[in-house]
């Protein structure tokens, strides 16, 4: 039977979404995105162009082609309600409420749960709603602060006193941006990420995916939305032990219950982003949906058939014997303009050269007479999977290498080089 599935948004991980599901022969694809992605576009019976967050608009469009399911992949539409209102029309989502939503779209809301439920991997925190109580605040403070607005920024709003400015560059940050702000105490260590299915109560852990936010090679310039991303073939990462995974695992798990104890139950992909510190793990955030770009890793690797999972997770019988990822490596590179994140040059001709075994997944990318054109944001993903780091590497950076235009990408991700260090990092501090 035909199984009619929604994607909302446009990137790179939503065409990684609408590549999964299309490998179920008897899943029928529709889409929404804010411009045409021509990836998701050759996948779908049908698209409609409009902004992710016109939730009215979307919704009628659903019941207008008949979708029994939506997945959705970024979070402005869930902060918008989008899966409240679809769910009012019949329509099961792969994706939280706008009430669940708030792990990921209220920071004092995630930090306010974590303390009064008394989970693990919290660091010290206080929520500020008035800019010179904050500023206050830092004056007396000893030590580094991590400085984040309270709602959404495109992974772009978090500021980290010691690396990106110091006292005085944090009040003048807080006082262009306005007091709603989380201060929380800055963590040493390796970021990692953990994401799960969840279904309202089961929760299936995916592999292990380490993220490069910051926009150049060597871990520096401004953050991004993540220049790319790797994974290893036993699923772990080489810095983070058996202990540490368990103890991030229990953290998602606990998170999930006390979800559904305050009457908001959580289902769709929870996202884990977390700090391996000398103490163990401890959360930077949750997000309320497939990260991007560990989607593209993760849906490459996936084996299970992902409209199964979608149906699972509605359903509530989700159950890891279910889920099956292959045991290799992943290795994604971003593409992205010249110039990103701060002055993104737009409209420039990309051409892909022989991408060879690698994954193409097209992102914010317009196609004009058979031609490429970079947008503001990143341009397009390649994914290298093999049985080896170096292998899975290789791949993703030949096909990288192969674009012309005026865009760049980091060498530097996936290489053993950038592993060891952390490996080494990870030492240091233990
Ligand atoms: P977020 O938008 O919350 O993912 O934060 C962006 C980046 O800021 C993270 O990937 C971390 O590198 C960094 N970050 C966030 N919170 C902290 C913290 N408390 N200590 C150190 N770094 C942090
Ligand atoms: N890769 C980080 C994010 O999706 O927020």
């Amino acid at each position: 039977m035909v199984m009619k599935v929604l994607v909302v948004g446009g990137g790179g991980r939503e065409h990684a979404i609408a590549k999964a599901l299309s490998r179920n022969e008897a899943c029928e694809i529709y889409s929404v995105m804010a411009k045409r992605n021509p990836g998701i576009a050759k996948l779908c019976r049908d698209f409609l162009i409009c902004q992710e967050t016109e939730v009215e608009t979307i919704a009628g469009f659903a019941v207008r082609s008949g979708v029994k399911y939506a997945v959705i992949g970024p979070e402005a539409p869930l902060e918008a309600g989008i899966v409240d209102y679809l769910e009012d029309r019949g329509v099961a989502c792969v994706g939280p409420s706008r009430a669940a939503a708030r792990l990921e779209t209220d920071k004092a809301f995630c930090r306010n749960m974590m303390e009064k439920y008394g989970v693990a991997g919290c660091p010290m925190y206080r929520v500020f709603h008035n800019a010179d109580d904050a500023c206050e605040f830092i004056k007396n403070h000893d030590g580094d602060l991590a400085i984040k607005p309270i709602g959404l920024t495109g992974g772009k709003g978090v500021m980290i006193m010691g690396e990106h400015f110091g006292k005085e560059g944090a009040i003048k940050y807080i006082q262009e941006i306005g007091g709603e702000v989380v201060l929380e105490e800055r963590l040493l260590g390796e970021e990692f990420t953990l994401m799960a299915f969840v279904d309202g109560v089961n929760l299936v852990p995916m592999p292990l995916v380490q993220d490069h936010k910051r926009a150049f090679e060597g871990d520096i310039g401004p953050n991004t939305g993540g220049m790319g991303s790797y994974t290893m073939p036993d699923h772990m990462l080489p810095f983070v032990t058996k202990s540490d995974y368990d103890k991030a695992l229990a953290i998602m798990k606990e998170i999930v219950a006390f979800m559904n104890d305050a009457g908001t139950p959580y289902r769709g992909m929870l996202y884990g982003q977390f700090m391996n510190t000398s103490e163990g793990p401890k959360v930077i955030e949750f997000n309320a949906r497939f990260g991007d770009p560990e989607a593209m890793n993760l849906l490459t690797l996936l084996s299970s058939d992902f409209c199964d999972i979608v149906k699972r997770i509605v359903e509530g019988t989700l159950s890891d014997s279910n889920i099956k990822f292959a045991q290799k490596a992943t290795v994604c590179k971003y593409i992205v303009p010249e110039g990103y994140p701060d002055s993104p040059k737009a409209g420039e001709q990309a051409d892909i050269g022989n991408v060879g075994s690698a994954h193409l997944y097209y992102a914010n990318v317009t196609e004009e007479n058979g031609h490429l054109y970079t947008q503001t944001s990143r341009t397009m993903a390649f994914v290298g999977m093999a049985d080896t780091l170096e292998e899975a590497e290789y791949i993703a950076e030949a096909a990288a290498a192969s674009v012309n235009g005026a865009v760049f990408y980091r060498k530097d991700i996936g290489t053993m080089a950038v592993l060891n260090k952390r490996i080494e990092h990870m030492k240091e501090i233990r």
